[in-house]
């Protein structure tokens, strides 16, 4: 997928190079920290309702867009319309942001692989797990360095046009990290006092519901799909014609899906066996904090975290690659630079993000740093949270809006299932319903979503 517009070799390479994007950081760092914060059962619930009715009616739109303009995400609003090139801006702002922060989790995980092959992190207590993550992410240096290095990899690996790398990491990478999750989540789950936790993800309880969940559930679905910021419509540009886009949509959000609920079931109730409920307030650390105690109860559990630590490394490198792709692609295509020159461009403002991102974390241990707080709304945050906020809850679903109200309103939703339908050579039996969604549904449901974030102060 570089140089003149390639396509993937098959079928199969398409999806698990979606799925690629999708699988990461998402999926095992944020999803379980987001079902702790938002009451269990019922999140999961309306997680999966989001994805299978707003997030696939999207994704399939901007695969359609992708392959039917060839175009990266600026490029083809570009192409369709010039009043709409913005929408394709606003999804790569989206992933400039994205980026920043992915590539300081992505330096945490190098660490624990270090951790882990050092044979370092095996008998500790729950609590010295705990330390040792929170007094990690907080140090001012180290966790900066990992990040770069992450950030360098990706940078190398696209630079040398290994993209192609992608295809086959993949398709090792998939059933490989199937395998151990489901192995992580059967322990865990039959840890002594794991009921607790296996309760809280299955009881659904109406009367928990609340907004905040609702913008989380999205926030979470999009990002975890990869929808919202273009990254499908760049995907989508290198797909053959001959490709079913609507079947490759619904194995792409089945698989990300899937992913996400096993990542769930290994981490939460390892979090009940360890800290009880109250660990669920401790939010984002859950795969760093929570897992190390189910390893130490598995049999050569050592060597079960250094694999299950370097799949993970992989699921974000693959996704952080997607990220950076689609900004290489906009850039070069659009600003006719190569692309060693727009990495160039990239560096600085992306790596002084990236560590306010992992600065800002020491407010975690109480250190207050007033030049990196935020104002978010009424409150002031450290700049971490709001970097996850403002992309999360407020630019993905801007991003997506924008997507829906150009598919169904303005390129139309006929050109677009003329272009799903293989121009005429096979039918989308889900027609109807799609075009009433991408018009009605997901714009209606977004706009809500985005009310409740800009004025009830979600951010
Ligand atoms: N979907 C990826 C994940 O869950 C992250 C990602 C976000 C990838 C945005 C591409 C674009 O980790």
């Amino acid at each position: 997928m570089n140089k003149k517009r390639g396509e993937w070799s098959n079928h199969l390479g398409f999806i698990l190079a979606a799925a690629g994007s999708a699988v990461g950081l998402g999926n095992i760092w944020k999803f379980p920290g987001k079902i702790g914060a938002n009451g269990g059962g019922l999140f999961l619930l309306i997680y999966i309702i989001v994805v299978a009715v707003i997030g696939l009616t999207i994704m399939l739109a901007e695969l359609a867009i992708g392959r039917s303009t060839q175009k990266n995400a600026v490029g083809a609003f570009h192409q369709l319309n010039k009043n709409w090139t913005f929408a394709g801006v606003i999804g790569i702002i989206t992933l400039f942001v994205i980026l920043s922060y992915y590539s300081i989790v992505g330096g945490w995980i190098m660490k624990y692989i270090g951790v882990y092959l050092g044979g370092a992190h095996f008998s500790g207590t729950a609590t010295q797990y705990q330390d040792f993550f929170v007094n990690f992410i907080t140090k001012p240096i180290e966790p900066v360095l990992w990040g770069l290095l992450f950030l360098g990899l990706c940078i190398f690996i696209i630079i040398k046009g290994v993209s192609d790398g992608i295809e086959k990491i993949s398709k090792i990478l998939m059933p490989a990290l199937f395998i151990l999750l489901i192995g992580t989540a059967i322990r865990s789950m039959t840890l002594p006092g794991a009921m607790e936790g296996i309760q809280f993800m299955l009881h659904i309880d109406f009367s928990t519901f609340n907004t905040d969940m609702l913008v989380a559930a999205v926030g979470q679905a999009f990002f975890s799909l990869s929808v919202g910021m273009g990254i499908l419509i760049t995907y989508g540009s290198y797909v053959g014609k001959q490709e079913n886009l609507f079947q490759s949509a619904v194995w792409i959000c089945i698989l990300d899906t899937i992913v996400a609920i096993l990542a769930a079931f290994a981490i939460i109730p390892a979090v009940f066996v360890t800290m009880g409920a109250d660990g669920l307030g401790m939010g984002g650390g859950f795969a760093f904090m929570a897992l190390p105690n189910v390893f130490a109860s598995i049999p050569g559990g050592i060597i079960f975290g250094a694999v299950f630590f370097i799949l993970l490394f992989l699921a974000a490198l693959t996704s952080a690659i997607s990220i950076l792709e689609s900004i290489i692609a906009f850039m070069s295509e659009e600003f006719h630079i190569t692309r060693k020159k727009a990495v160039a461009w990239l560096f600085v403002p992306l790596t002084l993000l990236s560590v306010g991102y992992s600065l800002s974390q020491l407010e975690t241990r109480g250190i207050n740093l007033p030049w990196f707080d935020m104002r978010n709304g009424l409150q002031m945050l450290p700049m971490n949270a709001v970097m996850e906020k403002f992309t999360d809850n407020l630019m993905i679903p801007l991003g997506a809006l924008c997507f829906c109200i150009f598919v169904g309103w303005v390129w139309g939703v006929k050109p677009a299932i003329y272009e799903i339908e293989n121009e005429g050579a096979l039918r989308f039996p889900l027609r109807k319903i799609w075009s009433f969604s991408i018009r009605y549904l997901a714009p209606i449901a977004i706009l809500a979503i985005l009310y409740f974030t800009i004025f009830k102060g979600v951010i």
